[in-house]
């Protein structure tokens, strides 16, 4: 990676003016400066943001052992075609906010061969993976509940999966009629894992809640329900949970005696809904 290949819809998270690259750091013209990490990320979060939501090192490293089992593949598989498909000719970068160790991103650039995309995620765990998931996408540590670090218009796409949404924020650095691609579990996904380990439950309302808070800056182009059948190792399955909400509740340590008892393996559902959605306004 070269300096130069930092994309030039940067904007500094102090005076919102475009970011340049110089050797190892990112600067404004008003002189804010911001190193890029010798893991190749930039961290763009004030020094008192709340990071609280952050994921920690064990669920990136559980992230990374699940996500390399392959059973989300069908996942990234179909968010890199309808992103290909939604982002169409339109210019601008490929954006995906709460990107975690950046494997979905990394799909799409895949497939999308001249882009460039910007890994979101306020975890600086997660945005060394996903500095290294691949040569075109670059990341970046933020907090997706405030201003992106983004010029408005800049993205031909958004992607959000299993992670936080910012319609505001969505809408704002799209390009007039971007696309916002979204992830979500439903109440069935992984059930047999969260009904047998007490895990935490997805609402069965999700639906109607993502209607409700993207619908006044977005209509709902297409959606889609993906199901698969999964047959998880004890590992896979412990690596489910471990990169998951429930790992903020059990303990990592604690969760790895509980999973003694589990048996070698399990089976589970993997049950997602895809829904691409365009700007309105
Ligand atoms: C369940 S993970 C999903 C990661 C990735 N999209 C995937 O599906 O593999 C949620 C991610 O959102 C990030 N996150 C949580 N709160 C955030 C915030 N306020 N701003 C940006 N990222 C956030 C976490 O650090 C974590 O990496
Ligand atoms: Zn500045």
């Amino acid at each position: 990676m070269t300096d130069a290949h930092w994309p030039m819809e940067l904007t500094c998270p102090v005076c919102d003016a475009p970011l340049t690259a110089g050797p190892g750091v990112l600067r404004c013209a008003a002189g804010h400066s911001f190193d890029i990490a010798r893991q190749g990320y930039v961290n763009l979060l004030p020094p008192n943001a709340r990071i609280g939501t952050a994921d920690t090192p064990e669920m990136v490293a559980s992230r990374d052992v699940f996500l390399a089992s392959g059973h989300y593949r069908p996942i990234a598989e179909r968010v890199a075609e309808l992103v290909a498909l939604a982002a169409g000719e339109r210019p601008g970068i490929i954006v995906e906010s709460g990107a975690g160790n950046g494997e979905y991103l990394a799909a799409v650039l895949e497939r999308m061969t001249t882009r460039l995309g910007i890994a979101f995620d306020i975890s600086k765990h997660a945005c060394r993976r996903a500095a290294g998931a691949h040569e075109r996408m670059r990341a970046v540590v933020c907090d997706a509940w405030g201003r992106l670090p983004l010029r408005d218009g800049s993205a031909a796409a958004v992607m959000s999966i299993f992670a936080p949404r910012n319609p505001v924020e969505f809408a704002r650095v799209l390009a007039g009629g971007g696309a916002l691609v979204v992830v979500t579990p439903t109440a069935e996904h992984l059930g047999s894992l969260v009904r047998g380990l007490g895990l935490v439950r997805v609402d069965p309302r999700k639906d109607e809640r993502l209607e409700a808070q993207l619908s006044p800056r977005f209509g709902c182009v297409s959606s889609e329900h993906i199901e698969r059948r999964l047959t998880l190792s004890r590992a896979e399955a412990f690596a489910a949970v471990a990169m998951g909400p429930s790992a903020r509740h059990h303990p990592f340590e604690r969760s790895q005696e509980a999973f003694g008892a589990v048996p070698e393996s399990l089976e589970a559902l993997l049950s997602v809904r895809i829904s691409v959605w365009r700007t309105l306004l």
